[in-house]
């Protein structure tokens, strides 16, 4: 059985109204049931229950979606965790095609095994514990983070496992490196070995730092194996997660020392994305702990396009972005030793948003670079109230007014194989109510000049949700995106009567599609302006009352 098989399985047989009554009381009202939401704090119940259905929405707090979300959401578990629940609790025999776990398994007790004996070489006190010592890593930390030794030899490993596990194994486990000549040696020699852990504290694989400077690498880190993959897990995030969930909060910092300094310090919030800049897995992964991130890497070049890399990906996940910048020194680690977690705190509270860490930072030189940069960003935020406290706080920052800067995030990002994501605004809403109820109107009233706006817009994703609809299909997943899709199903689930025409709705669309247009032009007039380029203002300035005489023509005002 797939994935996909075992997903339709399970919303088949699953009961949502008994899954949900786990979480909270529900009382029958009408076709559908009602109690108080379980995802937030209210006095009187709009979380309801569509057995029909089979889905969950929440009228207070928006949350919604099928059994699945709700337990992944309730447990605070992954897609596959939920699956598996759902799947034993309702007696769905499931054996998802993978290769046998045998071979993790093994893989597991090897690395179990291999910081065993690492932590033992380190605590006989020679090189590796001298150079904790010179580093100042406190003892108790060192044990707690369950730190080693790998000794300098080329064969520490091969001796001391091989009577247990086979050279393959280990070499697997990415232990031991083949020699071109035959034989094999080990990877980690003369390193401190920081031990990887998964969230459930199981050690998936090692990084290794150089006890001397000569070395030549100053980290080396675990292949991927089968239990490893790089841009996937977070460091330290079993030993903090319980920190991070507890104040909502999570502080992504580059290296182990990073860390390492900031976890033994007390700030123990904190995760490292280990070098790589951060992926969307790591930013999925942060997010079921918290709901906002504070990217702390280094104090150069690198760590900042690391940053301005890492807020999208973290915005399009839902979570608030800040942006800790430290002078003086050149990572956490260092600006902890040298003024202490006070200090760094402070530099917390000081945060700015990255939206603005991405205005300055891009906008040093050419302003507009920086507003396109934070623009680009702010498209990716999911919650409308949020967008809106960037914009404004964009706004008194670039004295550029916020309709021209809403307008310009409404018409970024599109493509014509557009993936909706962010929030609804009111009119796509209305759009979608239309949609629900009467989707051949929509499409009937979609006439040639529209249907090309709207297909090569950001609103192009409506089309393919209209003719879903149409075809009596559910709502395809690469057309909404996952921030989306519960304010869809929403409305779809809400049933109401719209309160506008299909072509009423559809005017408006276009008349936003040629706005955004518009505030676009009115950006590179401005710049135009500035660089006083004639010329280009003229051409400018026509094609914007082309646009303008568009929007007259099609509301009968020519
Ligand atoms: P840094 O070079 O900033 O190291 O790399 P650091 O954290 O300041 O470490 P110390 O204080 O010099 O010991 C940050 C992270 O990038 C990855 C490691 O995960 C490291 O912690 N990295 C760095 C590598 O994987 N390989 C390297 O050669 C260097
Ligand atoms: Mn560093």
């Amino acid at each position: 059985m797939d994935y996909e098989e075992l997903k339709r399985k399970i919303k088949e047989t699953v009961d949502i109204v008994e899954i949900a009554s786990k979480y909270t009381n529900l009382k029958r009202a009408g076709k559908y049931y009602r109690g108080l939401c379980p995802f937030h704090h209210e006095k009187t119940p709009s979380f309801y229950v569509d057995p029909e259905k089979k889905l969950y929405h929440c009228f207070g707090c928006g949350a919604g979606g099928d059994a699945i979300k709700l337990v992944m959401e309730m447990e605070g578990v992954s897609f596959m965790e939920a699956l598996s629940t759902l799947a034993r609790n309702y007696g769905i025999p499931f054996k998802i095609t993978r290769k046998s776990s045998k071979e993790e398994d093994i893989l597991y007790k090897i690395m179990e095994e291999t910081a065993k004996i690492y932590k033992e070489e380190l605590w006989k006190k020679g090189r590796g514990y001298n150079y904790i010592k010179k580093r100042g890593i406190k003892e108790e930390i060192a044990k707690e983070l369950c730190l080693g030794y790998a000794p300098k030899s080329w064969d520490f490993i091969l001796k001391n496992l091989s009577t247990k596990f086979s050279n393959q194994q280990l070499e697997k486990g990415g232990l031991i490196i083949k020699k071109e000549g035959g034989g094999y040696y080990d990877r980690f020699r003369d390193r401190l070995i920081f031990p990887i852990f998964a969230e459930f504290g199981r050690i998936t694989g090692f990084g290794g730092r150089a006890i001397e400077n000569a070395q030549e690498a100053k980290y080396i880190n675990s292949p991927e194996t089968p239990i490893y993959k790089k841009g996937k897990a977070l460091y330290g995030l079993n030993w903090s997660k319980k920190e991070i969930r507890k104040t909502g909060k999570a502080i992504i910092v580059e290296g182990y020392m990073d860390f390492l300094s900031l976890y033994s310090s007390g700030v123990k919030n904190v995760v490292a994305s280990l070098g790589t800049s951060l992926t969307e897995n790591q930013a999925a992964l942060i997010s079921r702990f918290a709901s906002e991130v504070y990217l702390s890497y280094d104090n150069d070049d690198a760590g900042k396009r690391s940053t301005a890399r890492a807020i999208p990906i973290l915005l399009s996940k839902g979570l608030s972005t800040r942006v800790v910048e430290l002078e003086n020194a050149k990572d956490p680690d260092e600006f902890v030793e040298k003024f202490g977690q006070m200090s760094y705190i402070y530099k917390m509270e000081g945060a700015e948003k990255g939206v603005i860490f991405l205005f300055n930072y891009f906008g040093r030189e050419n302003k507009e670079a920086g507003i396109k940069r934070a623009i680009d960003a702010i498209s990716y935020i999911t919650d409308p109230i949020k967008k809106r406290y960037d914009v404004a706080e964009l706004s008194y920052i670039s004295r550029i007014e916020e309709k021209i800067l809403m307008s310009m995030s409404e018409e970024g990002e599109k493509s014509s194989s557009f993936k909706r994501r962010g929030a609804l605004t009111p009119l796509e809403g209305g759009v979608i109510r239309i949609i629900s109820c009467c989707s051949s109107d929509f499409l009937n009233s979609l006439e040639g000049e529209i249907y090309r706006e709207l297909k090569d817009s950001k609103f192009s994703y409506i089309i393919s949700l209209a003719e879903a609809k149409a075809r009596g299909e559910d709502i395809p997943e690469n057309v909404v995106d996952e921030s989306i899709r519960p304010e869809v199903l929403r409305i779809f689930f809400e049933d109401k009567p719209p309160n506008s025409s299909a072509e009423e709705v559809v005017k408006e669309l276009f008349n936003t599609i040629i706005k955004g247009k518009i505030g676009k032009i009115q950006m590179e007039i401005k710049a135009a302006e500035r660089e006083g380029n004639t010329e280009k203002i003229i051409e400018l300035m026509r094609k914007k009352q082309n646009l303008i005489n568009r929007i007259r023509g099609k509301n009968g005002q020519a």
